[in-house]
């Protein structure tokens, strides 16, 4: 079975690749490497033994999408990571975030429909719930105003599928995640943020490797126990594996609606200080950080019920957040090491 994975250069898309190939699929990979790099293919089969075929592709530009599916008729599935992931960013340029996030969707939908490509996977995030009324967050939770630009993307692009579904022979099922964090076992891909991180744990693995003076905890003044925000910090791999038993859901016709949701989290909330505590456990080292301000914008507490991936799906969570914040660390390590290399 043939699987296009757009964005698949990227950080849960390269994950994804590997878990991908290791249950027996053959990847094809499209990105534009607007925040990824050419290398992460040569990673990737550093793992498999196998390189995904890959070709450079802008997802905006529709009669390039179009000439893809053209001559790439052998498709059977589609996991659609390819987007734009900076909160703040699409704060400030909403429009980029509109087009990237929206357009391109729309143009792999129309050749679904023209190619007949029944299956598609879809990125979507824990955001589309903004603050919850309960925790741990439901699926049927309500989808409030989106917080920003980027959350009103992911929210928009759920309706978009659905609304196909209804129409065309499309089943689709959308993965809400929580907050992924991580690396493959191997360190041969991780994360790669451009600039500064904007993220809690690649802050902090920078910040002990001592690309960064000091770790900022965005406030202690939370209604939560120890006063810092709680998030539900979720293994890549773990993240990953979830693609494939999705996809395997749609391709072995057992999707109960054409448009699914699930929410792809740990289950376990944990806070800022927590999350400190826990890095400090795996690196023996104390991390340098100061509480500061709060940071607009953020949700006092987020983590999933993750009941239906559980028991639906077939789903749920191997590894720990110690576990997910030890592969963090050697990634960075190895980042660092790679570095040194050029
Ligand atoms: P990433 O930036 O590492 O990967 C996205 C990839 O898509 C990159 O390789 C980028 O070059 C590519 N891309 C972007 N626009 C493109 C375009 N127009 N045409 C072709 N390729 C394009 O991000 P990620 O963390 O791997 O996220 C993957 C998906 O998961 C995104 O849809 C993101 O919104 C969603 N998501 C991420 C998180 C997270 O915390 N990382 C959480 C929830 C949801
Ligand atoms: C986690 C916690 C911060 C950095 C974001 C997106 C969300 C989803 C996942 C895509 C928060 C605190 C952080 C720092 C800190 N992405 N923090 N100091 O905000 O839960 O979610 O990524 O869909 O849409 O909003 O993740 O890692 O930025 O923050 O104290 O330098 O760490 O306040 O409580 P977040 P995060």
């Amino acid at each position: 079975m043939k699987i296009l994975v757009t964005g698949g250069l990227g950080y849960i898309g390269s994950h994804t690749a590997v878990a991908l190939q290791q249950a027996g699929f053959e990847v094809l990979i499209v990105d534009n490497m607007s925040n990824s790099s050419i290398d992460v293919l040569e990673d990737i089969a550093s793992i498999t033994g196998e390189t995904p075929q890959f070709k450079y592709l802008d997802l905006r530009n529709k009669e390039d999408v179009h000439h893809y599916f053209k001559t790439h008729r052998e498709i059977d599935g589609i996991i659609h990571f390819a987007a734009s992931k900076a909160v703040g960013e699409s704060v400030e340029n909403p429009l980029l975030y509109y087009e990237n996030n929206l357009s391109t969707l729309v143009y792999l939908l129309q050749e679904c429909a023209k190619y007949e490509i029944q299956n598609f996977i879809f990125s979507s995030s824990c955001t589309v719930y903004g603050e919850p009324d309960r925790l741990p967050i439901t699926e049927k939770a309500p989808i409030k105003k989106a917080t920003s630009p980027y959350g009103n993307t992911k929210q928009i692009s759920e309706e978009i599928i659905f609304d196909t579904t209804q129409v065309s022979a499309l089943k689709a099922i959308a993965l809400r995640y929580f907050n992924p964090i991580g690396a493959h076992e191997s360190v041969e891909i991780g994360e790669l943020p451009l600039g500064v991180p904007q993220n809690l744990v690649p802050f902090i693995t920078q910040t002990a490797i001592g690309l960064r003076e000091q770790l900022a905890v965005f406030g202690d003044d939370y209604p939560t126990e120890d006063g810092t925000c709680i998030r539900d910090y979720i293994h890549v791999m773990d993240l990953a594996e979830a693609h494939v038993i999705a996809l395997q859901r749609l391709l072995e016709k057992k999707n109960k609606t054409p448009f699914e949701v699930f929410n792809v989290g740990t289950g376990k909330g944990s806070s800022v200080l927590e999350v400190i505590q826990a890095f400090e456990n795996v690196s023996q080292m104390p991390l340098n950080y100061k509480v500061v301000n709060r940071r607009p914008g953020d949700v006092t507490a987020v983590y999933a019920d993750t009941g239906l991936a559980n028991n639906e799906l077939g789903w749920k969570a191997k590894r720990n957040l110690e576990e997910s914040l030890r592969s963090a660390w050697k990634w960075e390590q190895k980042v660092k090491l790679k570095k040194k290399d050029y």
